[in-house]
């Protein structure tokens, strides 16, 4: 066996056992109606905040991690299913500071936006990306010669 089918064979033991033993949601898994506001606190708040804080860059772990990875599939999936486990794990924060009201929509709004939490890998990207929906807009309406056309796919 060679070494990226070993990848691909380890990726595939961690997923059946993630898949059959450690899927959660943060729907239907968490007890929000068991939230006590009445025990909120800044102490609580700034805590929580700080762990979502440290989730919301992921987006840039993922990228780092996908173009390091991606030339073996194995590691690639992984990356992916990685990244998905620990979306949970931000989403989940976030959710706790606005049910339970320690932070409002406006400061998760700020705290998402804080440019200290845009890592140097987001700037970088920020201009490929721009270049990429640019792209992705001529493919679409490239993709839409297969459909109907309408006057706005065939304004393009
Ligand atoms: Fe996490």
């Amino acid at each position: 066996m060679n070494q990226k089918d070993k990848f691909y064979r380890a990726y595939m033991d961690f997923f059946e056992t993630a898949e059959r033993k450690r899927r959660w949601n943060i729907f239907d898994d968490v007890p929000w109606d068991q939230i006590s506001p009445e025990t909120n606190s800044e102490q609580r708040a700034i805590r929580i905040e700080t762990y979502c804080a440290e989730e919301m860059y992921l987006p840039d772990y993922n990228i780092a991690g996908v173009e390091m990875a991606r030339g073996v599939f194995g590691l690639a999936w992984f990356q992916t299913a990685w990244s998905l486990e620990e979306s949970r794990h931000g989403l989940v924060l976030k959710e706790y500071l606005l049910r339970s009201g320690l932070r409002s929509p406006a400061q998760i709004d700020k705290l998402e936006t804080d440019p200290r939490l845009i890592s140097p890998i987001a700037h970088r990207k920020s201009a490929r990306s721009s270049r990429t929906i640019n792209r992705s807009r001529q493919f679409s309406s490239c993709s839409a010669a297969t459909k109907p056309r309408t006057q706005a796919s065939t304004a393009r």
